[in-house]
Parts: C-alpha cells; sequence; structure tokens
C-alpha cells in the first residue's frame, strides 16, 4: 500500500517525506484555504514547490463543475509537473471528463466517493484513482472501511485497474483496516501517519533498554 499525505502544508509534507515513506500527495480546495493561498498564481507555485519535494503523485483538485471548465481547469493543472494528477468531483460533468483525460493521457484522482456504485462509474470512466472518503461515512454512522473491501472485490473480480486512494482518514487504524481491506494508497494526515509509530510496550521497552545500557556503557 503507498503512503500519500493528505495537507498542502509544507512543513508537514516535509515532515513526512524525511520519513522516507512517502510516496505521493493529495489537496483538496479545503486544504488550500487553511494554508492562506491566494489567487491563480500563487496556487499553480504552491503545486509546483510540492511537486519538487515530493516524488510521486501530487493530486491537484480542479474547482469547475461544467465539463469545459473541467477539462480547461485540468489542462492548466496537468502543465505544472508531470506528477500532478487532476482531482475530479464525482459528478455527471466530472465523469465526462475524467473520461477525456484519461483518452488524452493525463491522470486523474475521483474524489468525493460514497458507494460501490460512484466507484464503479469512476473506473468505467478510466479515473487512475478513486478517492472514497472513509472518514466522513464514519461520521455518519456507517463503515467506511467496509466500502473499501467492497470497492476492492469488485475491483478485483471485473479487472478494474483504478487504484483505490483511501481517503479521509482520521487515525493510524483506519490505515490498517484500510490496509487489511485491500486499498492501494491511503492518504492521511501527519499524525495520522505518526501514530502509526506509537505503541506504550515500545516505549517501556526501549526505556528498559536504554536503562541496561548505562550498566556496561
Ligand atoms: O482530501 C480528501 C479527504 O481526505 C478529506 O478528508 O478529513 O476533510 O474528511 P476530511
Amino acid at each position: 500500500m503507498k503512503f500519500f499525505i493528505d495537507t498542502a502544508n509544507l512543513s508537514q509534507i516535509k515532515e513526512a517525506n524525511d520519513l522516507g515513506i512517502l510516496d505521493g500527495v493529495t489537496t483538496n480546495p479545503s486544504l488550500m484555504a487553511k494554508e492562506g493561498i491566494k489567487g491563480n498564481d500563487a496556487v499553480i507555485q504552491h503545486y509546483k514547490t510540492i511537486c519538487e519535494m515530493v516524488n510521486g503523485d501530487i493530486s491537484a483538485e480542479v474547482i469547475s463543475t461544467d465539463f469545459a471548465g473541467i477539462i480547461e481547469e485540468g489542462k492548466k493543472l496537468a502543465a505544472i509537473h508531470k506528477n500532478i494528477v487532476v482531482k475530479v468531483p464525482m459528478i455527471k460533468e466530472g465523469i465526462k471528463a475524467i473520461k477525456w483525460f484519461t483518452d488524452n493521457g493525463i491522470k486523474t484522482n475521483c474524489t468525493l466517493i460514497f458507494s460501490a456504485g460512484q466507484a464503479i462509474l469512476a473506473a468505467k470512466a478510466g479515473a487512475t484513482y478513486v478517492s472514497p472518503f472513509i472518514g466522513r461515512i464514519d461520521d455518519s454512522s456507517w463503515d467506511g472501511v467496509q466500502l473499501i473491501e467492497q470497492i476492492a472485490n469488485i475491483y478485483a473480480v471485473q479487472g478494474f485497474k483504478t487504484e483505490i486512494l483511501a481517503a479521509s482518514i482520521r487515525n493510524a487504524l483506519h490505515i490498517v483496516k484500510c490496509a487489511e481491506a485491500g486499498a492501494d494508497v491511503c492518504t492521511c494526515p501527519l499524525d495520522s501517519i505518526l501514530g502509526l509509530l506509537k505503541h506504550p510496550l515500545t516505549d517501556i521497552g526501549l526505556a528498559k533498554f536504554l536503562e541496561d545500557a548505562k550498566k556496561f556503557a
């Protein structure tokens, strides 16, 4: 399973990248706004900076919702860097645009996926990635991880090549469950990635080793 970081924050991207385990980055308009990035030039420069920092796929989301607008915006985003993946919402115009991008060799990430039916449609259009939002599904009292499992089964049975990019991750357990359920990628906040490091017995064990090491140092 590949690890992406789900943020537009450069210091968090650097911290995750420095671990040596980062395979890519996902952003969305909310994450870009959170960093105070304003204006087209600043947005493009920010994506450029991220692409130069991380050697992997970088999802950049369109904000148009009509076919022509999505195509125009997506072409501009894709021109920033070879690793840009155009992130397109799961709407009718979005599906048409994903098919167009697929036919024109531009990678896509179909976002805001909340059902297996949506994931089938995105795969039929040739999306490189689908992004089921598992945390938001859990928030609405359904089972987000179960959706990952269902999509993984369908894609395996049908031979779809689209990669499942588990998104809206809330904690380290989500990452473990997504790995079990067959996600190809997990895009996570930095805290959830760092949460994977933690176990109290590791801390206790290390303290004891360091204490004992003093006896022979
Ligand atoms: O990037 C899409 C997704 O990961 C958003 O997560 O936490 O806003 O539900 P969240």
